[in-house]
């Protein structure tokens, strides 16, 4: 039987969850993927295999997901240090430099993933790109909601040398703004060139006010495993 997108995400997740050991503190994804690393973990824990895991959600969905599995958890004011986070992501560039928040969940996962001392990224190989910030798809960014258009503005004209043009990200209903876990909006850039040197543009993205966060991760990955229909690659950096 052929194997579908989803039996793929399985497959990079399953894989990523070998990393996990007892005792270890974990920064715990968000998304279609990452939904089954946390099911692996629960799993693993229902059958003794794993002892000890503080789990830290990287949103109120997958809060939500280990409450229902039964992972303790806890944040990052108690445990600042994470041992490992498994997470998907929405692109990956051969630097290991992400795009994610294509579900919403950018800022917090940040936060964690930044905390960590070993991020294993989870994908199938759709996600592989030449050049994250530069693909024709989403590059999300966390604003607040104040004067949210005059936010949009100064994005796109920060990014006018690649053709950027953004947009308010909707939720299902009834054309209303999106709204993340921390209340804020998102605007989602598209461009139509490859923006370049990538801390450059992440810099001037953070240094206008109202902005929150965008997102691009550079260089927090330390490994990525892919899944494809010939079968697992990890990259390493
Ligand atoms: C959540 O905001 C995102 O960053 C996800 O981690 C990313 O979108 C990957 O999600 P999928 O595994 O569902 O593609």
């Amino acid at each position: 039987a052929t194997l579908t997108q989803d039996d793929l995400k399985k497959i990079a997740a399953y894989k990523a969850v070998e990393h996990v050991k007892s005792g270890m503190v974990l920064g715990l994804g968000t998304g279609s993927t990452a939904k089954h690393a946390v099911d692996r973990i629960a799993q693993l824990l229902q059958q003794g295999k794993l002892k000890d895991i503080v789990g830290i959600p990287t949103s109120t969905i997958t809060h939500e997901q280990a409450v229902r599995l039964g992972i303790p958890l806890s944040d990052l004011d108690s445990h600042p240090v994470v041992d490992l986070a498994i997470d998907g992501a929405d692109e990956v560039d051969p630097g290991l430099n992400l795009v994610k928040g294509r579900g919403g969940s950018l800022l917090r996962e940040k936060m964690v993933e930044s905390a960590c001392k070993k991020f294993i990224v989870i994908v199938d190989e759709s996600k592989l790109v030449k050049h994250v910030g530069g693909s024709r798809l989403a590059m999300p960014v966390e604003v607040i909601p104040f004067c949210w258009n005059h936010s949009l503005k100064r994005l796109v004209a920060l990014f006018a040398y690649a053709g950027c043009v953004g947009e308010l990200r909707k939720s299902g209903d009834g054309g209303k703004a999106y709204v993340t876990d921390n209340g804020n909006y998102i605007i989602d850039l598209y461009f139509e060139r490859d923006i370049g040197d990538l801390n450059k543009a992440s810099d001037a993205i953070l240094r206008l006010p109202g902005i929150v966060e965008h997102g691009m991760f550079i260089g927090l990955a330390t490994s990525v495993i892919v899944a494809g229909v010939d079968g697992i690659t990890v990259k390493t950096k």
